[in-house]
Formats: structure tokens, C-alpha cells, sequence
């Protein structure tokens, strides 16, 4: 299946099978195919919570406002940014690894990694936040191709209350939640949607 036929075919799905299992094998296959997506410097911030205790799934309900894909989806992931991705020795650590792979020479390494350290380190909380923003949403958008070519429908959720989210799972600080994706066999088809004429958003050289 092309991309092209997946996001022709692919709309959001709200209702899944209970009784339907992704195995973990498939899950971990998909995500570490979604890890290769572009990500800035390759620091690496993106991370996935899976959530499958029935118990705690249960308990996301009411925070994503009784939202059935929660409970019903074969898989719940919390799409999360790891600020200590910006860290030094997280960035050099990942060059180096590029180093011992023979992806780089010495002096590329020593470079790249540099650049990234000093690219980061005047950056504010929010401007660290739009980084992760970033890089945690090319991965889930890969995420959901994956998952809808392997056969499953999919759904993106921004619609729960994040504090209440991170106190429930526990997610520490360090990790900023930046959405949901639910995986699954839909039982009911996700509802058509619109998109404007592609005239309507390009625009070429200067915003008229
Ligand atoms: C960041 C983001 C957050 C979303 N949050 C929700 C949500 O909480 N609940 C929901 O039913 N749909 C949610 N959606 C799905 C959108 O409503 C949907 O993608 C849009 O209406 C277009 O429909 P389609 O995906 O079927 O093409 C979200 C989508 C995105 C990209």
C-alpha cells in the first residue's frame, strides 16, 4: 500500500474492537520502524508510553472526557518529549555511537555534536518545548502510517486534561506529554471529512 492510498483512505476512527490484541512483538516492530523518522540533531526525545493495564486505562477516561478509544483501542500510546534529550552527554553520546557505527569521522562528530550542544543551550523551556513538539509529532504521524499499513485504524488525541494525565501514570517533569494515539481494528468507519481546494493552502514566495 503507498502512502499515497494510505492518506487517501486513512480518517480518524472512534471505535474499536475491545477484544481485539495488537502482540507486543507488532507494537515494538512499529514503533522502532516510527524511531527512524527525521528528528532535529538526532537527539532522540521521542518516547512511548504504552499504556495497557486495564486498570489505568480505565482510569484515562474521564481525563480524556470519556473518549471509547481509550478503553476500546488494542493500544493507547502517550506520545512524550524527553527533555534530558538536550542534555550534553545525551547529544554526545548519540555521535559518538555515529562514530563507532564508522557514520562519521572524528572531526564530524566532534562538529555535529558541538553545533547541537550550542544550538540548544541558550534555548528557553518553551523554545525546548517547540523542539520537541517537533520531532515527537513527525514520529507519531509515522506512527500512524505504520499502524494503518499493517492493517489497523488510528486515532490522534489532543482531548484530555495533561496534568491530570501525568498524575495518573506518574509521567515525571522531565517529560512533556504532546498526544495520544490509539491503534486498532475500528468497528465502525471514521466519518468523512473535508479538506480545503490544496490552492486554498499554498502559497508561493509571499503570504497574499
Ligand atoms: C493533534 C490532534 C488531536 C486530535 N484530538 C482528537 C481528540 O481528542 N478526539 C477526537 O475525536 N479526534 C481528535 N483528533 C482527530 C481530528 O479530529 C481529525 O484528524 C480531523 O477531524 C480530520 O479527520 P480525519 O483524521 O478522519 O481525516 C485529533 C487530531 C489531531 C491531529
Amino acid at each position: 500500500m503507498s502512502v499515497k492510498h494510505i492518506l487517501d483512505q486513512r480518517r480518524s476512527v472512534r471505535h474499536y474492537d475491545p477484544n481485539h490484541e495488537i502482540s507486543p512483538e507488532v507494537l515494538t516492530s512499529l514503533i522502532e520502524s516510527a524511531s527512524k523518522s527525521p528528528n532535529g540533531n538526532n537527539i532522540q526525545a521521542t518516547r512511548y508510553l504504552i499504556v495497557d493495564e486495564p486498570r489505568l486505562r480505565k482510569s484515562l477516561l474521564p481525563i480524556a472526557y470519556n473518549q471509547a478509544q481509550v478503553v476500546e483501542a488494542s493500544a493507547l500510546i502517550v506520545m512524550l518529549g524527553d527533555y534530558q534529550a538536550f542534555d550534553a552527554n545525551n547529544i554526545m553520546d548519540i555521535h559518538e555511537q555515529a562514530f563507532q557505527a564508522g557514520y562519521m569521522d572524528q572531526a564530524l562528530r566532534d562538529y555535529l555534536a558541538d553545533a547541537a550542544i550550542n544550538y540548544y543551550a541558550p534555548k528557553s523551556k518553551e523554545e525546548l518545548k517547540l523542539e520537541l513538539i517537533r520531532d515527537i509529532s513527525l514520529a507519531s504521524m509515522s506512527l500512524i502510517l505504520l499502524a494503518n499499513e499493517a492493517g489497523y485504524e488510528t486515532i490522534t488525541m489532543s482531548g484530555y486534561d495533561s496534568a491530570q494525565l501525568k498524575e495518573a501514570l506518574q509521567i515525571p517533569k522531565r517529560y512533556e506529554d504532546i498526544m495520544l494515539i490509539a491503534i486498532g481494528k475500528g468497528l465502525k468507519p471514521g466519518h468523512g471529512t473535508v479538506r480545503h481546494e490544496v490552492s486554498k493552502v499554498i502559497y508561493r514566495n509571499e503570504i497574499v
